[in-house]
């Protein structure tokens, strides 16, 4: 049995966890739920990283010792995973004694390897990100470009840690391991920032006493970075060398924001080289949320009212939104509209419908679930594109592509929606056509077994749900077509996504009428999409190729936010063709696409393909 090992950071508990935090604890978590269902042996660690001066800070505006003020705010972070159905199996505190004597240890072997050393340290401190700043970095107001907030000048006798010892080995290390930093971006600045050259790090505080003494010499803490990095392996029981140590370090992934990469993918790994222990192997570090385009800050109070989102659209919405909207790598503005769109587009209607469509039949035409005893056209496609479906969102999975993922797997709800629609089956409850019916049933409720599998580590609540629904005992984490048992009785199917409409939607009001000769003026043809690309500099605009039969056209659609320009090739789709040309952003259109506009894009076709050209009246 493979073992996997995730990690989030540790975070600081100044305050309440938010919307960032939770971000990056509901990938991590995908992760750790993924391996699970391939059989791996998982251990997920995430926790708090309680020795901060913001800590410290907070606490002693509340009149709280800083322990007392951790207490109370590291179980608001364990409220939000459970809330969340954050998997983990350690919520690990830094004011353990496991991680205290742990990273004492850790100071110990980096000082007898002989690469600790005593000097002075001065420079401008962010009390925020826990780090000195260079003059380089700074303007003449000395503001943190992180928090925007004014630093502090510190001066004092510091322990160092070689780091500079190091260079050649971490520049070796990240070349020599093309996936040991993602995504690509997030390496090539660190590959920058190696080049320029590192400098040694202080590594003690004499000045603070908020945090673990160091163990040679107890008037020094432990500078916090050098001390929470130290709590992926405190965590497991490095102290003693435990089993459960032995069995998962090194990590398999280390999870964060970008923000965080240097000090995961430079001084961590220095710091184990300096131990000789093995190195994590891939460190992840995700684009940041934003809302407005402004980073999420607890300092700055700009937030993202999860507990609303996920009181009106549910938990499994919510981190389908966050995995779905963005690309992981690049940060994401945060929208609830967005949030609407995709419940109403992906979960209610695409997933949800399909799922109650599904069982009505069922329940209307059998007993239950009916043995597919009548093979026919499309079984063999939708049963391949199963096996493909499986084996695309593993490699998305392994390259962190949560959104492709997750597209991937929507692909073959759609697929199967559309398997419905061509195979007409509730047309088939004919005595003669009742075993191919009872066929097509079976394997439509297979692809939603299978699809209900694959979407556990993302929406682990509804993946529950279907299974319950088809009539499933215990969850059945088979990614592989063909395990689905006959006979099985299936529930009525409440809706698991119930469609939501905003109040302040407005209906849609009947335009004024129109004549029938007017109506007869618009020139709608079928046409085929040939090919797709983005238009630069604008986002919601794609410019497509389509073939009408007698000619090809080029078009402008506003789709882009909707559709993947590979998405679209090859569908058939509604065009206005006799619709004045018009340049838009420097492109000539010639024509239209129709498409339903509501909370979501969805384009019009008709119910079965028609030659190219056809009219559409
Ligand atoms: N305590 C350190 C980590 C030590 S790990 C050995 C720390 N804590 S933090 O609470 O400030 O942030 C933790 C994580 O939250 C980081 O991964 C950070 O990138 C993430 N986020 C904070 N704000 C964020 C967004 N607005 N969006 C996404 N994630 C962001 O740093």
């Amino acid at each position: 049995m493979s073992t996997f090992y995730v990690t989030t950071p540790i975070y600081y508990p100044n305050s309440e966890p938010h919307a960032g935090n939770a971000y990056t604890t509901i990938a991590a978590d995908v992760l750790a739920r993924y391996h699970r269902l391939k059989g791996n042996k998982v251990c997920f660690l995430t926790g708090v990283d309680e020795h901060a001066a913001n800590v410290y800070n907070a606490a002693k505006k509340e009149g709280l010792s800083p322990q007392a003020y951790c207490d109370k705010i590291a179980p608001t972070f364990v409220k939000l995973w459970e809330r969340l159905n954050i998997s983990h199996d350690i919520f690990f505190r830094t004011t353990s004694d496991l991680h205290k004597r742990g990273a004492q240890k850790f100071l110990n072997v980096l000082y007898d390897n002989g690469d600790v050393y005593k000097g002075k340290y001065e420079g401008y401190y962010c009390l925020s990100c826990e780090e000195f700043f260079s003059e380089k970095e700074l303007t003449d107001e000395k503001i943190c470009p992180v928090h925007k907030l004014p630093l502090q000048w510190l001066e004092e006798e510091n322990y160092f840690f070689r780091l500079s010892k190091y260079q050649d080995r971490l520049l070796a290390h990240i070349h020599e391991n093309p996936d040991f930093v993602y995504p690509v971006a997030r390496r090539n600045e660190l590959l920058n920032f190696l080049e320029s050259g590192l400098q040694d790090v202080s590594i003690s505080r004499a000045s603070l006493s908020w945090g673990i003494p160091f163990p040679f010499d107890p008037e020094h803490i432990i500078y916090i970075w050098i001390e929470a990095l130290s709590n992926y392996i405190t965590a497991l029981g490095y102290e003693t060398s435990s089993e459960h140590y032995q069995t998962f370090w090194p990590a398999d992934v280390h999870m964060m924001g970008k923000d965080i990469t240097r000090f995961h993918a430079l001084l961590w790994p220095a710091m184990l080289m300096a131990a000789n222990l093995p190195l994590p192997k891939h460190i992840v570090g995700h684009g940041w949320l934003t809302k407005n385009g402004e980073a999420l800050s607890k300092t700055r109070g700009i937030f993202i009212d999860m507990d609303g989102d996920i009181a009106t659209y549910g938990v499994d919405a919510f981190r389908y939104y966050l995995l779905r909207e963005f690309s992981f790598g690049n940060d994401g503005d945060y929208r609830p509209a967005r949030l609407h769109a995709r419940y109403n587009a992906d979960l209610a209607n695409d997933l949800g419908n399909l799922l109650n469509r599904v069982l009505g039949l069922v329940n209307k035409n059998f007993e239950a679930i009916p043995t597919p005893t009548t093979p026919g056209e499309f079984d063999d496609e939708v049963k391949e594109m199963a096996q493909t479906t499986v084996d695309k969102l593993d490699e998305h999975i392994n390259t962190f592509a949560f959104d492709t993922a997750l597209e991937t797997i929507w692909e073959f709800v759609r697929r199967i929606n559309r398997y419905i629609q061509q195979t007409q089956v509730w047309t088939l409850a004919k005595p003669e056509t009742k075993p191919r019916m009872g066929t097509i049933l079976y394997n439509s409720l297979e692809a939603l077994r299978l699809i209900s599998v694959l979407i556990s580590p993302f929406i682990p609540e509804t993946a529950e749900k279907i299974q319950k629904q088809i009539g499933l005992a215990d969850f059945d984490t088979v990614a592989e077509w063909g395990c689905l048992p006959a006979g099985l009785t299936v529930s009525k199917g409440e809706p698991i996504f119930p469609r939501i409409d905003t109040k302040e939607q407005k209906q849609p009001q009947p335009e004024a009428a129109v004549s029938f000769a007017d109506f007869q003026k618009l020139d709608l043809r079928v046409a085929l999409i040939l090919a797709v690309e983005p238009i630069e500099g604008a986002d919601r605009l794609l410019k497509l190729q389509v073939d009408l039969g007698t000619e090809k056209r080029q078009v402008v659609a506003g789709i882009a936010e909707h559709y993947k320009p590979e998405a679209l090739v090859g569908k058939q789709v509604i065009v206005v063709a006799n619709l004045e040309p018009a340049t838009i952003r420097n492109v000539e259109s010639h024509g239209m696409i129709l498409a339903g506009s509501g909370d979501s894009v969805v384009l019009a076709t008709l119910e079965t393909e028609m030659p190219l050209g056809t009219q559409v009246r």
